[in-house]
């Protein structure tokens, strides 16, 4: 029995998400050469939908899917409950994240533990805190388009890993990313969104609180509604 391409890359389950990423090879190169290079460049990546924590920790450790693989330290892959209720996200590391390992660890998260205890919750329990992008980008500049794109698959597998009950998206990147919008987080507040079929409320980044004292207040709002959410669930 002969196997066409497709079934081909659905064997090493590089479908559906497998792409060109560069112009068609030319013809005299055979259809086993391209296959084995695709597989090679992207099997650890076509599989993350089906990964365990382990191998997504290792998958996400080892990552060189975009540039900031060259400038990172490490990897800040996330913390927390692994059956946390609670998901917390974030934008990105930024330079006391990428020397740590661990997201929310500089001045904006401190603020983001006090945010978490004005609703009874501690880091590490029944919340699991992640960042939309793995690698801190350069100079904390904001994330690139295709930064996002590559690290979506990460962030997704964590939300199914983990199933929470509820995600609060920190920021306007964060709730644009996750939200695929381009809407401002002052029009995003106060309402329930989805991601991955899981409910979101949207909040201002800690950071963006330590610079804009008075928008704590709208802050607590956006908690309390998180919690009066999740106590409906
Ligand atoms: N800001 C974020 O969005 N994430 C972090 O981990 C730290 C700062």
């Amino acid at each position: 029995m002969s196997m066409t391409r497709e079934d081909m890359l659905r064997e090493l389950e590089l479908l559906p998400v497998w792409k060109l990423r560069a112009e068609p090879m030319p013809a005299e190169k055979s259809e086993k050469t391209i296959n084995l290079q695709t597989a090679l460049v992207l099997a650890p990546r076509a599989s993350i939908e089906t990964m365990d924590w382990q191998a997504l920790q290792a998958c996400v450790k080892d990552c060189q899917a975009c540039g900031l693989a060259k400038t990172r330290t490490q990897t800040v892959f996330g913390v927390g409950d692994e059956n946390a209720d609670w998901l917390i996200i974030g934008e990105a590391p930024g330079a006391e994240e990428d020397k740590r390992g661990e997201p929310f660890v500089g001045r904006a998260g401190k603020l983001l533990d006090n945010m978490l205890a004005a609703i009874e919750l501690k880091r590490g329990e029944n919340v699991y805190i992640a960042n939309v992008l793995k690698c801190r980008p350069p100079e904390n500049r904001d994330p690139h388009g295709e930064e996002v794109i590559q690290c979506d698959p990460y962030l997704k597998r964590q939300v199914e890993l983990i199933k929470p009950k509820l995600i609060i998206a920190l920021g306007k990147f964060a709730a644009q990313s996750l939200l695929n919008s381009d809407a401002t987080v002052t029009s995003m507040r106060g309402k329930l969104h989805h991601y991955c079929g899981v409910p979101v409320i949207v909040t201002y980044h800690p950071a963006y609180l330590l610079r804009n004292l008075a928008d704590k207040a709208k802050a607590w709002d956006d908690l309390c509604l998180a919690k009066s959410t999740m106590q409906s669930l």
